[in-house]
This record gives structure tokens, sequence and C-alpha cells, in this order.
């Protein structure tokens, strides 16, 4: 049946309700063609946060435009910043913030929002937020930010689900992370640019986005380096100006794409890409039998035969991205053999599965592992995205299914991918996204 003439009878039926808020996909289409990849959310997140360091305006060159961007945008004019985004530029001007409180249905809301604690510790030496909520992934608490910025000299309250902290000046200190926490060691950076003397982050996070950080805070005329190896160094300065940043591609997104073409049988070429960002899933996806060819910022992704099942472990980077664990169990899901996939990061970020096997297929989650064994063929269904990852990974396991997928909550992709269903709908896609 015509993918538009289906769509049309479900509205026709009353299905209209039933789609809103939703991603319609057809499946069987080998995917095929170029498409171009956006800045990094998990860059941009931290980078926003940086620009309200600065007594002056800061100029972001290829923001995402993604819902937790416009989000941040508000917390960052809650505090006081003038923002303007047009397309993906984004000006924001920090010179005069006025207030040192998170509202709190952000924090709650939007745990990135725990990113601007250490920019207002240094700048107003105050700062009030509500505890972040946990989420679908996990509880995701915040006591290594917390040590961080008390270990940077200021004083940590909390109460009611409120953390409060202040400080009578921030000082350099020796800091060791319990984890190599990706959000803590940006908010310790942040802080630590205007502490007096130098601060040392030991088992620091060394994801690519955090390196993208330490670039636009020494433009700002901070003095950090090392960031990308496990020890981070900042020497405090007095006062940051505003600086002009372009953004680093989304290495998730890339990979998406890339598990995308995988899923099918295609031979897609991600451009705007930096290989070398997504050197563990390249490495997972030729094991699997995938042909990939890598350009300097192109990367080309063919598989024209059965893809044999692989062993997967997250782990913190350069280990395999547990942002990516989610689209690699609904491809897992339909390559030959067995699978073990192991969850580190999260404690709670196998709910896609339960989705997929009302796709028909065959997982099962022991505590932090899930053993999947590998169908031919998988068949369209009406699943649920519960978060972001989870959810992009159905729209990747509705591609190779039989018939129709409509995956709900679709807001909770929007998150984290621009025009998801242009980019696939251009490769060859049967896919359209139902306006909320
Ligand atoms: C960042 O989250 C990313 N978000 C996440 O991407 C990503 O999954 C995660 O890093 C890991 O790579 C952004 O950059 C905006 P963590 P973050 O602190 O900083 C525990 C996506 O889909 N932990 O490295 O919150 C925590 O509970 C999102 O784009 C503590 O115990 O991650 C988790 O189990 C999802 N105490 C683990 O560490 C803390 O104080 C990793 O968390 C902080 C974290």
């Amino acid at each position: 049946m015509r993918f538009k003439s289906l769509v049309k009878d479900l509205r026709i039926l009353g299905g209209e309700s039933l789609l809103k808020g939703k991603f319609v996909v057809v499946g069987g289409e080998r995917l095929s063609g170029k498409v171009r990849v956006n800045g990094a959310k998990n860059s941009a997140l931290p980078i926003m946060a940086a620009t309200l360091l600065a007594e002056g305006k800061s100029t972001i060159l290829s923001i995402p435009n993604l819902k937790d961007v416009t989000v941040f945008m508000e917390v960052l004019e809650s505090l006081g910043a003038a923002v303007k985004r047009e397309g993906h530029k984004l000006e924001v001007d920090a010179t005069n913030l006025n207030a040192c409180e998170v509202p709190s249905d952000f924090a709650r809301k939007f745990r990135a929002s725990n990113l601007v604690m250490g920019p207002l510790l240094a700048r107003l030496r105050e700062v009030r937020s509500s505890y972040p909520g946990g989420c679908a992934i996990g509880s995701r608490p915040m006591d290594l930010h917390l040590k961080g910025l008390a270990s940077l000299g200021s004083s940590v309250k909390e109460r009611g689900g409120f953390v409060h902290t202040s400080t009578d000046g921030l000082r350099g200190s020796d800091i060791h992370m319990d984890f190599p926490s990706v959000g803590a060691t940006e908010n310790i950076m942040l802080a630590a640019t205007l502490a007096e003397g130098e601060t040392i982050i030991r088992n620091a996070a060394r994801e690519p986005e955090i390196v993208d950080l330490q670039n636009f805070l020494n433009s700002m005329g901070a003095k950090v380096k090392g960031a990308g190896t496990g020890t981070v160094g900042i020497k405090g300065v007095k006062k940051l100006h505003g600086a002009e940043h372009e953004i680093i591609p989304d290495r998730i997104e890339t990979a998406t794409l890339m598990i995308a073409s995988a899923i099918t049988g295609g031979d897609v070429c991600i451009e705007n890409a930096i290989p070398e960002h997504v050197e563990p899933v390249i490495a997972k996806l030729t094991e699997m039998g995938v042909d990939v060819l890598v350009d300097n910022d192109s990367i080309r992704v063919m598989a024209d035969q059965v893809l044999g099942g692989v062993n997967i472990k997250t782990l913190p980077y350069p280990g395999f991205p547990t942002d990516v664990q989610p689209q690699m169990v609904a491809l897992l899901s339909t390559a030959k053999g067995t699978s073990l996939v192991t969850e580190t990061i999260f404690e709670n970020r196998f709910k896609h599965t339960a989705e997929l096997r009302r796709m028909g297929a065959d997982i099962t989650v022991e505590g932090r592992t899930a053993v999947i064994k590998g169908m031919p063929k998988l068949s369209g269904a009406f699943v649920e995205a519960t978060d972001l990852r989870a959810g992009i990974a159905l729209i990747l396991a509705g591609l190779a299914a039989e018939d129709m997928t409509v995956v709900e909550n679709a807001g909770h992709i929007d998150r984290g991918y621009e025009n998801i269903a242009e980019k696939l709908k251009a490769l060859g896609a049967k896919i359209i996204r139902i306006e909320n």
C-alpha cells in the first residue's frame, strides 16, 4: 500500500490522534546517498553554559536546531543573558547576569541546566538550583559535580530537593574524579577558569566535547590544557571576554546515520564527520561485516551482505559510547547469531529492548547485559520512545522492519536530532514526522 495513502487512511480513520507527536516509518527501503551531520548537541550545551563566564558577547556557529538548545537558551535568558539565534548561529551576551537561581522547572526536567552552576559560582559567587530529576536511563546524581565545586572552595547546602552553593572566592585545587563524569568535568573546568590559582582535574572525562569546550574557553582568554587526556589543567584568570566558536560535528548523530545505512543494507556517505570521534563504532560495524570507507571528513557505510553479531561493552570515551548503545541493539536484533551488549555507564538504559521485542526482536536483559538473538526480519508495530536514544533506535528498527512502525513520543527524538525525518527521507526512507 502506498505510504502516503496509508497515512491518509490513518487520518481518515480518525488515526490523526493516534499519530500526533509520532514518526511513521514503512520499512524495506535500502538507504543511499549523502547526508550532512549537524553540530554536536553535547558540545553546544556546555559551550552555551561557558558563554555565561564572559563579560561580553559570544557567537557560536553550527549550533544544532534542537529542543534541548531552545530550552537552554531560555535558561540563559532567565539568568539575565541576552540571547539571539539565527539559523545555526547563536549570540549570547552575558555582561549583565542578574539571577543566580536556575528556575526549578528547567533544573528538574533538563539535566544539562546543571552546567550553569560552575559559571554562576565563578561570576556571581552563588547559585541555587533544584536537583535535576532522574530520567528514563537512570537516577543521574550530581555528587561528583558538587564534590568538585566544593574542592574549589564553595559551600554546598542541600535541602528539600534544592542545592545552594556559594563562595567567598574560588581557589584552584587538585581534584581526583571518582568517575570520569562528562558533566562534572565540564562544570569544574567552567568554575576553575575564574578561580585563583591552578586547578588539576585527574581522571577527567576525555570526550571530544571536552576538547571543544577547552578550545572555546581558551578563545575567551582562559588558560586550559590537557582536555582529551585524563588530566586537565586550568590556570585561573581575572575575567573572560566573549569569543566566536564553531561547534564540532555530532559524533552520536554520525554513528546513528552509519547504523541507519547498515540496518537497511544501504550505501550512505556521511559528510562533515570526524572519523576519529567514532572509531569504536567503525570498529564494531566492520567486525559485523559492514564496509566502512573513511576520508578526512566523511565516512561511507555499505552493507550489502548479512551482518554477523558482535559483543559490545559501553565505556567512557574512547570506549564504545553509551549514547550509541540503543541504536546498536536495534542493528544487532537483525544480525546473524547471538550478541551480548553490556551497559556500564547508566543503570537503566535498556528500555528500548521491550519496544524492540514488540517488533519481534529476541532480546533478554540480565542485569546490565542484553542478550540478543538476531532475527532475519522485524515487523512493524506501535512502539514508544522512552528517551532520546531509545527513540531513534526504534526508528532505525522501523527502517528495516516489514510494514509500518509508529514511534510515539516523538518529542524525545526532537531533543537530539535536527530534521531527522527529512534527512532519512532524502536517503530513500519512507518516514514522516506527525506534528504534536
Ligand atoms: C553526558 O551526560 C551526555 N549529556 C550524555 O548524553 C551521555 O550519555 C553521558 O555524558 C555519558 O557519556 C550531555 O553531554 C549533555 P556523566 P552526563 O556525568 O554528563 C553518573 C544523550 O543522549 N554520575 O558522564 O550527565 C551518572 O549517573 C545524553 O545525548 C554520578 O554518579 O553524564 C551516570 O551513571 C544521555 N554522579 C554516569 O556517571 C555525578 O555527579 C555518567 O554520567 C555525575 C554522574
